[in-house]
């Protein structure tokens, strides 16, 4: 039947292992792997031979049909999703938003977004605000598939939450088994610079970046990661942008702490003073939170990719238009954050880190599918090629060429940040649950046929929690016993 697929001769990768190997699929599912497969004359082939055959990307950080700033993004989880299997990624994690404070109002609406899905796909959950009802929803969220939950520290007025908060949600994802994660920026101290750099008459988009500098990315980077040292729980820092951030997390690695790193592709790949274009339009589109810092940052994260201090790639694709990013022409505080990449991750990685030779073909495949799908608990389903596993499979030819360019993109949006780049290793088939989608440079995709990927909780060994808990209870001086004052 069309449900069976053979790919022939290919280097098979996987993030531990790589083999020359033909690889059988059934049904959306892997069933074989090995070094000679023979099949039936009604089985498709496609021969992969000199290509490599690898997990399709699995993108941790996605925002689709996402109402943010006053607008909504241009991709929803049709076209975001379409123009992620035209670059390689099989599956991707949005982030779902609480209506006024409701995590079970706003699970409900990011349900409906994406029933017109073309691939599969998760959630994490924002928390914006806390008390009782918060807390309970929260255990909703995890019977519902959900096991990460993100926090932003910046954002004042909007989503932002403040240190008390950040801290009873630590203690909740804690109890859960959730891993919590951050957007790290220090929120008051960017309020302040935003209304200075107006009062300056600064209100273009450089008035953007001048307003947030690394140093208050570091500071909250900092402070999250200490809380979450306090608390005993893992942390996952999102959008890593800076050297500052990143030099914390690899801090608190060396010291043992469960702090993973997520750079994204636009931070590991562009330099921040198009900020400075004179073109609004040209300068807007490149505007997003954390600000893309200046040349250097952009080598330093990708050197902290490469030694393991950073962990996996993301893409942050939160897209607007020219015409919605110039709701904020007289003042950049009402420009829409955000940029693409959700279409172009795979190719840069490829380009940045392994064509580069900073990384080995099974790196790659670690930090672009299977580490997120080891962090968010849902490997080996997703993120190797392994009998049982989901056929999501990228067939890249390391030979061909690629080009980025908004004339030919499949995202709606009506520029790229990476225009012009042109590098080697093209993904050339792209398989999602099986079916090739992706050919010839053609998509072949219907909505309502990607499907949601429940995530289960982490266990904890809460006798270790303990111990660790107690190690630090111990070291606290017993209290001093005085004797009742005369005075
Ligand atoms: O500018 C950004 N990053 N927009 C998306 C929202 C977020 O902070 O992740
Ligand atoms: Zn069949
Ligand atoms: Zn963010
Ligand atoms: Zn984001």
């Amino acid at each position: 039947s069309s449900s069976k697929l053979l790919i022939k001769g290919g280097t098979v990768v996987n993030a531990h292992h790589q083999q020359i190997a033909d690889v059988y699929i059934e049904d959306g599912l892997i069933v074989a792997v090995n070094p000679t497969i023979t099949v039936g004359d009604e089985v498709r082939v496609i021969d992969a031979t000199g290509k490599f055959v690898m997990p399709g990307g699995i993108d941790p950080h996605t925002h689709l049909e996402f109402e943010f700033m006053n607008t909504v993004t241009k991709d929803d989880f049709f076209s975001g999703q379409a123009a992620a299997l035209a670059g390689g990624t099989t599956m991707h994690i949005d982030f779902a938003i609480p209506i006024d404070g409701s995590l079970t109002a706003g699970f409900e609406a990011y349900e409906k977004k994406a029933q017109k899905s073309c691939m599969d796909y998760g959630f994490h959950m924002a928390i914006t605000k806390w008390d009782e009802t918060v807390a309970r929803e929260m255990e909703l969220m995890v019977e519902k598939g959900i096991n990460s939950f993100k926090f932003f520290m910046a954002y004042k007025g909007a989503l932002m939450i403040g240190d008390e908060l950040l801290l009873q949600g630590l203690k909740k994802c804690k109890s859960l088994g959730a891993l919590a994660m951050v957007h790290a920026e220090n929120g008051d101290a960017i309020d302040e610079g935003q209304k200075k750099m107006i009062e300056l008459g600064i209100t273009g988009p450089e008035g953007h970046a001048l307003s947030r500098p690394p140093v208050l990315e570091g500071e909250a980077t900092a402070r999250a990661i200490r809380l979450a040292d306090f608390v005993n729980t893992p942390l996952y820092v999102v959008h890593v942008m800076s050297i500052d951030a990143m030099e914390e997390i690899a801090k608190a690695r060396t010291s043992g702490q469960r702090v993973i790193g997520e750079p994204i592709v636009s931070g590991l790949a562009l330099d921040g003073s198009w900020l400075w274009h004179p073109d609004f339009v040209t300068a807007a589109k490149y505007l997003m939170s954390p600000p893309i810092r200046k040349q250097g940052h952009d080598k330093a994260l990708q050197a902290a990719l490469a030694t393991g201090v950073l962990q996996l790639v993301g893409t942050d694709h939160c897209v607007f238009n020219s015409t919605q990013k110039s709701l904020g022409i007289d003042d950049f505080r009402k420009i829409p954050n955000g940029v693409n990449g959700i279409e172009e991750r795979m190719h840069l990685v490829w380009d940045i880190m392994v064509e580069s030779g900073q990384i080995s073909v099974t790196d790659y495949v670690r930090l672009t599918s299977t580490e997120c799908a080891r962090i968010f608990n849902i490997y080996p389903r997703k993120g190797a090629i392994l009998p049982g596993s989901d056929a999501d499979i990228i067939i890249l030819n390391p030979n061909s060429s690629f080009e980025v360019t908004a004339k030919s993109h499949h995202s709606r949006v009506d520029t790229n940040v990476f225009e012009g780049w042109r590098g080697k290793g093209k993904i050339e088939v792209t398989i999602s649950r099986g079916r090739v989608v992706w050919e010839n440079n053609e998509l072949k995709v219907a909505p309502g046929t990607g499907r949601y990927i429940e995530m289960s909780p982490f266990s904890y060994l809460f006798d270790g929690l303990d111990k660790k808990d107690a190690s630090y209870l111990n070291s606290l001086q017993a209290p001093v016993k005085r004797a009742k004052s005369t005075a």
